[in-house]
């Protein structure tokens, strides 16, 4: 089984898939989430956990996707069922592939409307928008967009076709290259940021905001917000790492990659967190004030700037990126599947995956302004896109990523297993599997009984 080739093709090298899994990983969730969720939960202590969920939880997930991905060589949901077989285990193991199949287009629907929100920004950064505009020229700005629901609704559109174009050509035309010439620029503009950020800002305060931490800010909903953005900024529990690891060369080291893939993520968050505080502290912003934080914090520097109009096009073509690399991981399963279980052409799939996304976008497009308010007690009193952001970050994810982690931990075969860890150390490979079997369930359900406790207990 392990020798087999996937359906779709394999990425041309190791490194290929480093970038491509990168690119899936780093996206809005790392530029725009991961601030404003830390502003939002105090800072310092949120971020530590946020770090240990990554190292006890993460990587070990991420590594058991992949090991998944190579074994069965197929899209999540096909890969968990035939795994499950040869594992004589029962099939609704396949049932942790179509939770993620649906737990991708949930996401994506969102995802879109946030990424058209950077689209937005980048028209308007090259139009000079935001030059000599103060803090509340330009938070009006961004209240303006958000009462337009036809302005979003468009950029949405753009996005979602902009996705579907990617996915259409396939993993190494597409995903492939998608990766290789992104991933680097990124990094780039990103550091410039940084030492914007260092001279123009209040950068010691806000790194002891963002790493001093102070644990009485720390609730059960802060913790499982951490721990589902573990799992949301490394694309795991859904089937997007399978899906990749089943277009991985067989050759390759399975650990020292993922390493690669989960500290460059981390990396990215954490300066974009350095980007944006010092200006959120020097501009007198509110860390807490959510969604909006990125784009509201960065274009005053911008406006303030000198060639501010280029740099701002830049940065937001950088998050366009970004999110346009992550988003095309976040349909693949979902394209897989149709194509190699019902016989769908590629485009075909393509098409009509994106087609649903699109739709149930309108949804989080009209959360932020006609349906704002609108929070029926079935979606647990939230409003469209809050609900599918915590439904999939804060649920789905990680029951998904755990339930991956026990099937590799308790039930797969060894032999399927054992091909697949060989190029860890005997060492290396008792830590994964007592982190896979104990850890990160133990902590998943703690982690939710207690969010649970401290909603409709106490
Ligand atoms: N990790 C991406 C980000 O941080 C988002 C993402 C891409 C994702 N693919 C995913 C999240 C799959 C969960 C599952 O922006």
């Amino acid at each position: 089984m392990t020798n087999s080739l996937s359906q779709q093709g394999l990425f041309s090298s190791r490194w290929l898939f480093i970038l491509a899994a990168t690119g899936a990983a780093v996206g809005l969730g790392n530029i725009w989430k991961f601030p404003y969720m830390a502003g939002e939960n105090g800072g310092g202590a949120f971020v530590l956990v946020y770090l240990v969920c990554i190292f006890l939880v993460g990587i070990p997930i991420m590594t058991a996707e992949v090991l998944l991905g190579r074994a069965g060589r197929k899209n999540p949901v096909d890969t968990m069922y035939n795994l499950a077989a040869a594992s004589e285990a029962r099939p609704v193991w396949g049932w942790v592939g179509i939770m993620g199949v649906v737990a991708g287009l949930l996401i994506m629907s969102f995802y879109s409307v946030i990424a058209g929100w950077a689209l937005h920004y980048f028209s308007e950064a090259l139009q000079g928008a935001f030059i000599q505009q103060d803090a509340a020229a330009i938070s009006a700005q961004f209240d303006q967009l958000l009462q337009s629901p036809m302005t979003l609704f468009a950029w949405h559109s753009l996005f979602t076709f902009m996705t579907a174009l990617i996915v259409m050509l396939g993993v190494s035309a597409g995903l492939g290259s998608v990766a290789k010439y992104m991933m680097p620029f990124l990094l780039l503009v990103l550091l410039v940021l940084v030492s914007y950020a260092l001279f123009a800002g209040h950068f010691a305060e806000a790194a002891k905001f963002l790493f001093r931490p102070d644990f009485s800010k720390l609730t059960a909903s802060s913790v499982l917000a951490a721990m589902g953005h573990a799992f949301f900024t490394l694309s795991i529990g859904m089937g997007a790492i399978m899906a990749y690891g089943a277009y991985m060369p067989a050759s390759a080291c399975v650990g020292r990659t993922i390493f690669a893939v989960a500290i460059l993520d981390t990396l990215v968050a954490l300066l974009a967190g350095l980007a944006i505080f010092p200006l959120v502290f020097a501009y007198g912003l509110a860390p807490s004030s959510g969604p909006g934080l990125l784009f509201v914090s960065l274009p005053i520097a911008f406006g303030q700037m000198p060639a501010g109009a280029v740099f701002g096009a830049l940065f937001f073509a950088f998050v366009i990126i970004a999110a346009w690399s992550s988003s095309v991981s976040m349909i693949e399963p979902a394209v897989a599947w149709l194509t190699e279980r019902f016989g769908f052409r590629r485009w075909q799939a393509t098409l009509v995956i994106a087609l649903a996304c699109w739709l149930l976008g309108i949804a989080s497009v009209l959360s932020f302004n006609l349906w704002a308010e609108v929070k029926p007690v079935y979606l647990m009193g939230r409003n469209p896109f809050d609900f599918l952001d915590m439904l999939t970050s804060q649920v789905m994810l990680p029951l998904g990523g755990a339930a991956m982690g026990i099937f590799v931990g308790w039930k797969m075969a060894g032999r399927l297993r054992q091909t697949e860890l060989a190029s860890l150390s005997p060492m290396l490979q008792k830590a994964l599997l007592f982190l896979l079997c104990w850890v990160s369930p133990i902590l998943v359900a703690t982690v939710m009984m207690a969010k649970l406790y401290e909603s409709f207990g106490a």
